[in-house]
């Protein structure tokens, strides 16, 4: 028999007989570790004959070969045994009961937000947002407000700084400035988002929600203003029928400026928004003053339109009857598991889910 052969058998008998991966390590080592009977003939090529050298170590080649994939089966096989035997003395335990878990609410102003934004969004309305820290001149002055206007007085206006002229906007047109001057018209856009008085009772909170409304084209007249207010009001209070009526007013960045009631009815002790024979104030609006378009380098004798601007929070409290405003800003969980929106709309009687 030739070293290679006994080598081969040694090895064969060897293999069959292991039990372990630690014996399968050994096995290893006896024949390629540093002095491994394979290693070793490797190392031996240089003392065979020339004529001789090249069959054999083709031949050993092989033998390596052929030993190596049976060292890889076998540990593969040794580890499934392995797992298996563990398998057998350890049981899953899936009677432990799930940890008790609640699901989040959305808040009811983040709920009317994505309502009013896809009822406008069915018109062509695009959602623009600002900054709740403005310069006094987006807030104020762009929007044709003058210095003595009572809007500005220290009572209503939340200034940081000495100057006055930074301050937490007190209203959210200040982004109709914005998006005009940093944009070319036709501008059709909403504007979500918070704003700021020093004001706070049942329906006033020092921070509230106010919408922004700017429709900004070569023809846009009030009747426009109205038919979007008219489709806007009937898609939020899913109401058919709607009862609105426009009340001269005055706002300094508007001219003709107006306040809209919308009528509704008491019944069973809830507010019916639609018909009925009492009013309700809801928004504010107007026709743009051409000085506000002026201030943002839009031609006033090309381009006019309509803005609006409305509380969010006072929108919410209508629909969801909801009586309290300052509740919407105390994070109690409870109220907000009240009146909160289930963000996967699982049904609460679901008791694997809630509670
Ligand atoms: N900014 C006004 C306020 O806070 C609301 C308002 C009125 C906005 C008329 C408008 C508008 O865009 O045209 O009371």
């Amino acid at each position: 028999m030739s070293d290679l052969d006994s080598i081969n058998s040694s090895f064969e008998q060897k293999i069959k007989s292991l039990k372990s991966k630690e014996e399968l390590q050994i096995l290893k080592t006896e024949f390629f570790g540093k002095n491994g009977q394979i290693t070793k003939q490797f190392k031996n090529l240089g003392n065979i004959t020339a004529d001789k050298r090249k069959e054999f170590a083709s031949s050993l080649n092989k033998l390596k070969d052929r030993l190596n994939t049976q060292l890889d089966s076998k540990f593969i096989e040794l580890e499934t045994l392995e797992i298996n035997e563990k398998l057998k003395d350890q049981k899953i335990d899936i009677t432990l009961p799930v940890r008790p878990f609640q699901n989040g609410k959305i808040h009811p102003v983040s709920q009317v937000i994505d309502e009013i934004s896809s009822i406008f969004s069915e018109i062509g309305f695009a959602v623009a947002e600002g900054p709740d820290v403005e310069t006094e001149y987006n807030n104020f002055t762009a929007l044709n407000t003058p210095e003595d206007h009572p809007a500005r007085d220290m009572h209503d206006t939340f200034y940081l700084e000495e100057n006055k002229k930074i301050l937490l906007r007190t209203h959210t047109s200040p982004v109709q400035i914005r998006t005009m001057m940093n944009g070319k018209p036709p501008f059709k856009i909403i504007v979500p988002g918070r704003t700021y008085r020093c004001d706070s009772d049942q329906t006033h909170a020092p921070m509230f929600h106010q919408l922004e409304g700017l429709h900004i084209d070569k023809n846009i007249n009030m009747s426009h203003l109205k038919g979007c207010l008219d489709y806007f009001i009937k898609e939020f209070f899913e109401v058919k029928n709607l009862k609105m009526r426009f009340r001269p007013s005055h706002f300094p960045f508007t001219e003709p400026s107006a306040e809209v009631d919308i009528g509704y009815r008491i019944e069973k002790g809830r507010i019916v928004i639609g018909e009925g024979d009492k009013w309700l104030e809801i928004l504010g609006c107007g026709m743009v003053h051409p000085n506000v378009l002026r201030n943002v380098k839009v031609d006033s004798n090309k381009y006019q339109g309509f803005a609006f601007g409305m509380g969010i929070d006072r929108l919410a409290m209508l629909k969801y009857g909801i009586n309290d405003l300052r509740a919407f800003f105390e994070s109690d969980f409870r109220w907000l598991s009240h009146f909160g929106f289930d963000p996967l709309d699982v049904p609460t009687n679901y008791r694997g889910l809630s509670k």
